[in-house]
């Protein structure tokens, strides 16, 4: 990815798209992988839940979704017709057994289902391109059932604001003290966070050691 211009880099991140999204979705994978799995790890299974996830790139993560939990049912909501097809041929078995459904959204932060579906919402390294969180948090809120969950995973804002590729026409770091006040504005409570280091690559291939926040919380 070093042949490609930083603004580039983050429209492709922000939206993966043509052959060149498909090579930053692998990249994507590759980087996050720990990241995700650690995130899943957080997620309540409950037996056969019905859970939404936003922004799931090439969604090479499912199998280790469903390892957790052979029941649960999924629904996965993206903005990117590049990802779209990558994860629809990745989990064409899931898709044939309708365990799993894939979609595109829009980024208007309004979710086409209906209230109280869901058990479960999570979303990995996508608040960065919500532009109003809270928007998403509110429908987010409706589409969960009661004591259904929001899980979100970012990088913290410090570590982030100091990559390269981060420009702030596309990209929102927001702090960990602020989301907890806006899910609690919007009614989710037993707010809990986890701080993880993790060594990894970042996109442009270079070793960092990244700090990231897993933040889960539950509608009243
Ligand atoms: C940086 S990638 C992260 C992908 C994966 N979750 C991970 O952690 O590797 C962000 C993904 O979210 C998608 N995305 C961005 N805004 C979105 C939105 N408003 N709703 C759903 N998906 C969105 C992008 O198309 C992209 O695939």
């Amino acid at each position: 990815m070093e042949q490609l211009e930083n603004s580039e880099l983050a429209k492709q991140l922000r939206c993966p798209s043509g052959a060149v999204g498909v090579k930053v979705g692998n990249i994507m994978y590759s980087s996050n992988s720990n990241m995700i799995y650690k995130t899943i790890d957080r997620l309540n299974f409950k037996g056969g839940g019905h859970i939404l996830e936003l922004g799931f790139g090439n969604g090479h993560h499912l199998p280790y979704l469903f390892s957790k939990d052979k029941d649960i049912l999924y629904d996965g909501v993206e903005i990117s017709e590049t990802m779209l097809k990558e994860a629809s041929e990745f989990n064409n078995d899931l898709i044939k057994q309708r365990k799993v459904a894939l979609s595109i959204g829009d980024d208007s932060g309004k979710l086409a289902f209906m209230d109280k579906t869901f058990d479960s919402c999570f979303s990995i390294n996508t608040i960065y391109f919500w532009e109003e969180p809270s928007k998403y948090f509110q429908d987010i809120y409706r589409v969960l059932k009661s004591e259904g969950q929001l899980t979100l995973a970012y990088i913290q804002k410090d570590f982030a604001l100091k990559q390269n590729f981060v420009t702030d026409d596309i990209f929102y770091f927001h702090k960990t003290e602020w989301l907890i006040r806006l899910m609690t504005n919007i009614g989710f409570y037993n707010i809990e966070q986890w701080q993880y280091m993790e060594n990894t690559t970042n996109k442009l291939g270079q070793s960092v050691v990244r700090p990231f926040v897993v933040l889960k919380g539950t509608k009243l």
